[in-house]
């Protein structure tokens, strides 16, 4: 039995490991946030992706062990407070960059840690950010556009975040 500590969506958390756990695992079945999704289970989809210190990785590969001290983001860390959605979440949503929304956790998460590397990133920095994620939906134009309008919309020299409108627009 081996015991981590690590901060999750900016509280601490302690989990109890049992032999060898992916990090996806302990997440949802230990510390139940669903958000974050399994496609392939083998590296391939981003569907599965979270934060580590910023960082995007595989949480299907990642051993659970290792977050032991380091700082976890999940898409349930996003929301500003309940219910109400980050920028980057809200420009997927108003650019149609989500259809059946499996990926979209990962994809977020994937943007998000592009966003704090490199608030001003260009479509093709964009692309190559997200190229670990796969999307059979949207064609990805749409996800593209929506990173583009979060980092707009959060440049001190672009248009700032707006309020939230409860509400208003979609979901
Ligand atoms: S589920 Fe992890 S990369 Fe596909
Ligand atoms: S919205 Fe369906 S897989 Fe991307």
């Amino acid at each position: 039995m081996e015991v981590i500590r690590f901060e999750l969506n900016g509280s601490p958390v302690e989990v109890k490991l049992e032999g060898f756990r992916r990090l996806i695992d302990v997440l949802r079945e230990d510390l139940g946030l669903t958000g974050t999704k399994e496609g392939c289970g083998q590296g391939e989809c981003g569907a599965c992706t979270v934060l580590v210190d910023g960082r995007p990785v595989n949480s299907c590969l990642y051993p659970a062990a290792e977050v032991d001290g380091r700082r976890v983001t999940t898409i349930e860390g996003l929301e500003r407070q309940p219910g109400r959605l980050s920028v980057l979440q809200r420009a997927f949503v108003e650019q149609g960059g989500i259809q059946c929304g499996f990926c979209t956790p990962g994809m977020i998460l994937s943007a998000q840690g592009l966003l704090e590397r490199n608030p001003h990133p260009d479509d093709g920095q964009i692309r190559r950010a997200l190229s670990g994620n796969l999307c059979r939906c949207t064609g990805y134009l749409q996800i593209v556009a929506a990173v583009r309008r979060a980092a707009e919309l959060l440049s001190p020299d672009g248009d700032g975040p707006r309020p939230h409108r409860e509400g208003s627009g979609h979901g």
